[in-house]
């Protein structure tokens, strides 16, 4: 077979492992050509690739980032882009294409499926943890245990100088990193964008905390959490280039306001792309390559218009059109397990 790869969406650790992984299986079980298109879909819509063999692949399991660049955009924002997808396919005698990319990069592929039936598997990576099918994405645990060694130092800082360290972590609409990072930082309290969060309680519990005779206080908050309506007013987001909300900032209003409420010295700790930069965990880099073998054997099986996903540690496959346009909400059940524990 003759495959393209392309990585699309914010990058993460362990897109690389996944491109070596699959040029590695599919050079030595089924003897396959690769082409690794660069910078997303404008790579494919422009017939921009480098060859991939075994010697390209070297040395990529813990380098993070993508070799192939990444984009946002997608063939639907022009007139003629799924067209030129399709030519693409053509003059390059692709059999399949491996697109490695989280939920905006799996919509596409999935429309583009519905459209053309052009051969596309897909393969689920985003720090944020939020695509549904799947019950991890690769890049998540490099994330959180990135947050968790920032929060570890934060403690003693905070401790010293008896101190509130409001710290905020990605996750877009979901709140899987913070409270990950959360619980294995041991935060005093976790907001997260499932559940509204009342900024009179926050201040309570980093009273409570402080009052019993307790240091320092971290608070987690994920970059999309919402106070419940009409009691905080949060910075107003730009949007990016795909129209969504530009999160960041939301430690400056919660920190400012659980000084001003509690009179604890309150510091704000943005970690931003540190989360999404550097080399893959071990478990990343597995999962990644678990999820990269798959992809190739998938295409050979047939499987195309699926994407790739981990199921109570199985690697399976699962329709591409299943799990698109569905959210992945965190487990409310463990959030307000370990709230009731250990938050204040
Ligand atoms: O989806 C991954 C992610 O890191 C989100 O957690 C975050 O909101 C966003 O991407 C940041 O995007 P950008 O790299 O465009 O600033």
């Amino acid at each position: 077979m003759r495959i393209g790869i392309m990585t699309g969406g914010g990058d993460c650790p362990g897109l690389n492992a996944v491109i070596r992984a699959v040029v590695r299986k599919g050079v030595s079980a089924y003897n396959d050509e690769f082409l690794g298109f660069f910078d997303s879909w404008d790579g494919v819509m422009e017939q921009r690739y480098m060859a991939l063999g075994e010697s390209d692949v070297r040395g990529l399991l813990p380098r993070g980032g993508t070799i192939l660049g990444t984009r946002r955009g997608s063939p639907f924002d022009s007139s003629d882009g799924v067209e030129r997808v399709k030519k693409c396919f053509a003059d390059q005698c692709l059999d399949g294409l491996v697109v490695i990319g989280g939920n905006g990069s799996l919509t596409v592929s999935s429309l583009i499926f519905a459209e053309t039936a052009l051969p596309i598997i897909g393969v689920p990576k985003t720090i944020d943890n939020d695509v549904y099918g799947t019950d991890l994405t690769f890049g998540f645990h490099t994330a959180v245990q990135i947050a968790t060694d920032a929060i570890d130092r934060l403690h003693t800082t905070a401790e010293s100088h008896d101190r509130v360290m409001v710290v905020e972590l990605m996750g877009r609409d979901t709140g899987w990193i913070a409270l990950y990072a959360g619980i294995a930082g041991g935060a005093t309290a976790i907001l997260v964008p499932e559940e509204p969060f009342d900024i009179a309680k926050v201040c309570e519990q980093v009273a409570n905390r402080h009052r019993s005779g307790r240091y320092a206080s971290i608070v987690v908050v994920a970059e999309g959490a919402l106070p419940i309506s009409g009691t905080l007013i949060l910075p107003k987001y730009e949007r990016d280039q795909i129209g969504r909300p530009r999160y960041g900032g939301i430690c400056v209003t919660i920190a400012e306001e659980i000084e001003k409420r509690t009179g604890y010295e309150s510091r704000v700790v943005q970690i931003g792309h540190v989360q999404r930069g550097g080399t893959p965990t071990a478990y990343d880099r597995i999962l990644s390559t678990r999820f990269g073998l798959a992809a190739v054997d998938a295409l050979h099986h047939g499987a195309v218009g699926h994407m790739v996903a981990l199921r109570s540690s199985q690697v399976t496959t699962v329709p591409l059109s299943e799990v698109v346009n569905q959210k992945r909400p965190i487990d409310m059940k463990l959030f307000h397990e370990i709230g009731s524990v250990f938050f204040g």
